[in-house]
């Protein structure tokens, strides 16, 4: 297949995995399947499925860098403007909530500081998809990648705003934000270490590490719950999977893929050559 051609069908493929989240969504909607509290359920897969994109969108570059695939750079936009509109279908149910009333949801995220930060991500991440087109990136030149460089704060905020609303279990904001600090060390790492398996594997410790500080600094400062406990739990294996447990599986899983692909090329050279040399005959 042709590269245009891949790329054709990787942006559709992209596409159609994009919708199906809020196609599933408003499949449990209609049949009555979103529990006994179907609009806080929709809020929470909405906000999810933000974070899962905004984190997606984020790993296309190192994606693109370890796998030596220039292909995934063609999806890149498609995923945020995604996370960008999962944010706004987001926001709007919460509206909806409030039974349309502005004033009411003005007065709450003004009030309630887990949504001003909400709310602040909203803003952050539809400038981004507004602007994400050809012809901003043209009309704003350089200062198109100095206004994109808001995908980090957005992500902080966003993140802040996941593990705020989680309360007393921060298991799921905890791996969101292990995989955010892996995405972050790989940028800040010696471009010579960010391919190499000793840096994925560097990554893969500081990840878990990272996810680590964030649970005992959550549970710590919010519960008042010591380190040694969180110790106690990530070594317990009747507790397995907890989320460093899940970030360093995660980060493992990524080394092996990249071992996978690395092996399949150089496969595929070898047999390149042997078929080259088995069937051109030398002068
Ligand atoms: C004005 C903007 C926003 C409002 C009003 C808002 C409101 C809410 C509300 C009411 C909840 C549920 C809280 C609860 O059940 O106690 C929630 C949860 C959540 N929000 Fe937002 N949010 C906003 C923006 C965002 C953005 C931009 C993101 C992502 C970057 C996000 C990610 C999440 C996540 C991940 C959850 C938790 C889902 C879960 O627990 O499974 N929110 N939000």
């Amino acid at each position: 297949m042709s590269t245009q051609r891949l790329i054709f069908w990787l942006r559709q493929a992209t596409l159609v995995l994009l919708c199906l989240p809020a196609l599933h969504l408003a499949w449990r909607w209609y049949t009555d399947d979103l529990g006994a509290r179907p609009v806080t359920e929709a809020t929470h897969v909405t906000g999810d499925w933000t974070v899962v994109f905004l984190l997606c969108s984020l790993a296309l570059t190192p994606a693109r860098a370890t796998f030596d695939w220039m292909p995934l750079v063609q999806i890149r936009r498609r995923i945020g403007v995604a996370a960008a509109l999962y944010a706004g279908l987001h926001f709007l149910i919460y509206v909806a909530d409030q039974k349309w009333d502005l004033v009411v949801v003005a007065l709450e995220i003004a009030k309630r500081f887990y949504l001003t930060i909400g709310f602040a991500t909203l803003l952050m991440l539809a400038a981004l998809a507004i602007t994400s087109t050809n012809g901003w990136q043209r009309r704003l030149k350089r200062n198109w990648k100095r206004l994109h460089w808001l995908i980090y704060p957005a992500a902080v905020l966003g993140l802040l705003h996941f593990f705020i609303q989680s309360k007393a279990n921060v298991g799921e904001p905890t791996v969101a934000a292990g995989f955010f600090a892996w995405l972050m060390i790989w940028r800040l790492m010696p471009a010579k270490l960010r391919t190499r398996f000793s840096g994925l594997l560097l990554l893969a410790i500081g990840a878990t590490l990272a996810a680590f500080v964030f649970e005992v600094a959550w549970y710590g400062l919010v519960n008042g719950i010591s380190p040694l406990r969180l110790i106690n739990a990530d070594i317990d294996p009747d507790l397995f999977p907890r989320p460093v447990h899940k970030v360093l599986m995660v980060s493992l899983g990524a080394i092996v893929l990249v071992a996978a692909r690395r092996g399949a090329a150089l496969l595929k050279r070898h047999w390149t050559r042997r078929y080259i040399r088995t069937t051109i005959p030398t002068s």
